[in-house]
């Protein structure tokens, strides 16, 4: 059976499987259910949430937390689809940068365009957030996507995204 993958808009009763995503991925779950649905997408494999990625607006700059991909969904393109969409939900609200702690993950998104930010140049509205001032250790990586420059490649950062449609145990 061929399998279909979507990006959309979060609903309200998407929030308990994004949670036991982020659980089972050991990510923080402190303040999104404050900002869920709406600064939220989701990835659905016929129908089933599989993935998640949430976008906090703090001032002009962006948070970029809660990516996540169900283990056995992973390495078909959509960790960077869901990121992709979240920077440009940001770049379309006209936001400077876009900011990210990881622990996990921080070659993947250096590969994405982010760069290394000393966590005491973030924004004050940026490390008062919720990710930054509580959630997340202070050993994490920061890492900025500075929206005001073009990408350096044009073929890489957070164009189109192509999601492999095949794979898993069903197809
Ligand atoms: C990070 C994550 C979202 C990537 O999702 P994904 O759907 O597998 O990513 P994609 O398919 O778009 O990209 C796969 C590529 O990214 C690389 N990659 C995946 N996770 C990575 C990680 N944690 N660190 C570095 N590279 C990673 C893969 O090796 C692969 O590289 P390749 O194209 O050279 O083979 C997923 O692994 C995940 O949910 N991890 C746990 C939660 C997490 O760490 N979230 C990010 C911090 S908020």
């Amino acid at each position: 059976m061929t399998s279909t993958h979507a990006i959309a808009p979060a609903r309200a009763d998407h929030l308990d499987a994004v949670a036991a995503l982020l659980a089972a991925a050991a990510l923080p779950t402190g303040g999104v259910a404050a900002q869920f649905p709406h600064d939220y997408v989701v990835a659905t494999r016929d129908g089933a949430v599989v993935g998640a990625a949430g976008l906090e607006i703090h001032g002009d700059a962006g948070v970029l937390r809660s990516v996540v991909v169900d283990p056995g969904e992973r390495g078909r393109g959509l960790g960077q689809a869901l990121s992709a969409d979240r920077v440009a939900a940001a770049r379309a609200r006209g936001l400077a940068a876009v900011y990210l702690l990881t622990t996990t993950a921080a070659d993947f998104y250096l590969r994405l365009g982010f760069a290394p930010c000393a966590r005491a140049d973030v924004p004050a509205a940026v490390a008062g957030s919720i990710e930054f001032a509580s959630v997340c250790p202070a050993s994490a990586a920061c890492l900025r996507l500075d929206l005001r420059e073009a990408p350096a490649d044009p073929l890489r950062p957070f164009g189109e995204v192509p999601v492999s449609q095949t794979g898993g145990s069903d197809d």
